[in-house]
């Protein structure tokens, strides 16, 4: 059983290192970086497209995807979450706080991406 709050501070560093893993059409996995994620609560991930499209293209096709979240020395760790696709979204709560935030960083959000957790598992050396 992991700390659900410990998961939510990792995915929230702005010093983690994050990506998303995918199945693309010839079943091979496709890894692409993705400083949005965010963990929403304990069954929920979000992620911010702003340049993505394979990964989404992956995502509607196959819906499985395997989020990953890590931090280096001198704080060694992370998580790895088992999730399934749930929706995109352009407008809504979430969508707008996204869009806020990654505005002030320069970016413009063309939709959220929406993630089921099935499984978390913490990572340690
Ligand atoms: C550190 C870092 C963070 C990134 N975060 C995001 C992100 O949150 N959303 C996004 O759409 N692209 C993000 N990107 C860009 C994608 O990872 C990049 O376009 C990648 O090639 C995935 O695209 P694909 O799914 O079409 O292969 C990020 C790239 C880097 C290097």
């Amino acid at each position: 059983m992991v700390d659900i709050e410990d998961v939510r501070k990792v995915f929230d560093d702005p010093k983690a290192s994050k990506a998303i893993a995918t199945i693309d059409e010839d079943g091979w996995p496709h890894v692409a970086p993705v400083g949005s994620l965010r963990m929403v609560d304990e069954n929920t991930f979000a992620f911010a497209v702003v340049a993505m499209k394979k990964t989404k293209e992956n995502l509607l096709r196959d819906g499985k995807a395997s989020l990953l979240a890590f931090t280096s020395l001198p704080q060694i760790g992370g998580y790895k979450v088992k999730a399934t696709f749930v929706k995109f979204e352009n407008s809504g709560e979430l969508f707008d706080a996204f869009s806020r935030v990654l505005r002030e960083l320069g970016f413009e959000v063309k939709e959220i991406g929406i993630l089921n957790v099935e499984n978390i598992e913490e990572i340690r050396l």
